[in-house]
């Protein structure tokens, strides 16, 4: 019997047997078929972030292909990973995910090219110091270049939204707008187009979420920023929404007409969107975890909701697909039960709440 047969019919029995061991919640739900089929079912993507140190743990990396049609790197293809020293670049990792992606008929993603954050020690000066645009507009081309026709879909730009901060637009004053004013996200979003004419050009961010009034303005900054590119003929394909929630810490909180009517204003401006980093933070919660995972669960289902009726979601990913990983290591199984329960699988690769929740929002 070939590897791949044995994987398949490994990945099959693990897929029974963890059936088996919800049957009593199998019988909710039409099938056990898993994420990436019922997505698929509705046209879609359903995916993860991952590191590479992952896909050396046999039994995560037979789930990951069988629940996951799409992937992202979690770290992997940051600027501060990429180009440690200034023209000195590390693949390696982006490479190996890239590869195991395409070997198991997933979509990859790319996460970040132009970011305030994971920027190697030695960028901030050289943008402040840069006589141009080729300090990004260089990057992007050598980075997308590389994996043209490879990588589906790119973040070109993270988190440029930061109404805290005081500016008019609402922007947040990073290395990137000190040395080039708001211009900089347009030029991004120019070279990226550049670079690989078939990707999907997605603008990132976190903020408009929310129910609290913070929220409100960020997403008025957001549908400004976008509006505007819009006019200005820049090519943004989709809008990239985060989706980081807590079930019991402040900011949690959750309004489906806010967040409809966020979507349709998306909606009317043409763009596409991603839900592109899912989680919901059970910390602060009660001991009992069953009583986390069905909060968790519930906030998903609140989100994925206005997120599916909006029509223009191409994809859900969400920020890891187990518990079993905690910022970059492997946690020893000792210690999995003081683990957040975050992700759509718990540290033994068990289907949780979220898992059906996100079943259901495909159905
Ligand atoms: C996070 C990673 O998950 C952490 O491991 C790392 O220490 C910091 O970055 N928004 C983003 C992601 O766009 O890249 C961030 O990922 C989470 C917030």
């Amino acid at each position: 019997m070939s590897s791949r047969t044995k994987m398949l019919t490994r990945r099959a029995m693990l897929a029974a047997g963890t059936a088996g061991l919800l049957g009593v919640r199998a019988k909710a739900v039409v099938s056990d078929a898993s994420l990436r089929v019922r997505a698929a079912k509705r046209g879609m993507l359903y995916g993860t972030c991952a590191g590479s140190y992952q896909l050396r743990d046999g039994e995560f990396a037979d789930v990951l292909a069988y629940e996951a049609n799409a992937m992202v790197p979690e770290y992997e293809l940051k600027r501060d990973t990429l180009e440690p020293r200034p023209g000195v670049f590390d693949f390696s990792g982006a490479d190996a995910l890239t590869d195991f992606a395409h070997a198991h008929g997933m979509k990859m993603r790319g996460h970040t090219l132009v970011w305030y954050a994971a920027n190697p020690p030695w960028l901030e000066a050289a943008v402040t110091a840069a006589k141009n645009e080729a300090v990004f507009a260089d990057y992007i081309a050598s980075v997308m270049g590389r994996y043209r026709g490879r990588i589906a879909s790119w973040d070109v730009v993270n988190e440029a939204v930061w109404p805290q901060d005081g500016r008019s637009d609402g922007l947040r004053d990073c290395c990137w707008l000190r040395r080039f004013g708001p211009g900089y996200i347009d030029s991004a979003f120019d070279a990226a187009r550049r670079a690989d004419p078939s990707a999907q050009l997605v603008y990132n961010d976190w903020g408009c979420e929310g129910a609290e009034r913070w929220n409100d303005d960020f997403r008025k900054h957001t549908l400004k920023l976008l509006e505007g590119m819009k006019k200005r003929g820049v090519p943004v394909d989709a809008y990239g929404m985060q989706g980081h929630f807590r079930a019991y810490r402040p900011g949690g909180t959750l309004d489906a007409s806010k967040l409809k009517a966020f979507l349709a204003e998306i909606r009317a401006l043409g763009y596409r969107l991603v839900v592109s980093e899912l989680d919901v933070d059970d910390d602060g919660g009660p001991a009992d975890a069953k009583v986390r995972d069905a909060k968790v669960a519930d906030i998903t289902a609140r989100f994925l909701a206005p997120v599916m009726e909006s029509g223009i979601c191409d994809a859900i990913l969400t920020w890891g697909l187990t518990d079993r990983y905690l910022r970059g290591k492997i946690i020893p199984q000792d210690m999995w039960i003081s683990l957040p329960r975050k992700l759509p699988l718990d540290a033994s690769l068990r289907r949780k709440d979220m898992w059906w929740a996100l079943a259901k929002a495909f159905r």
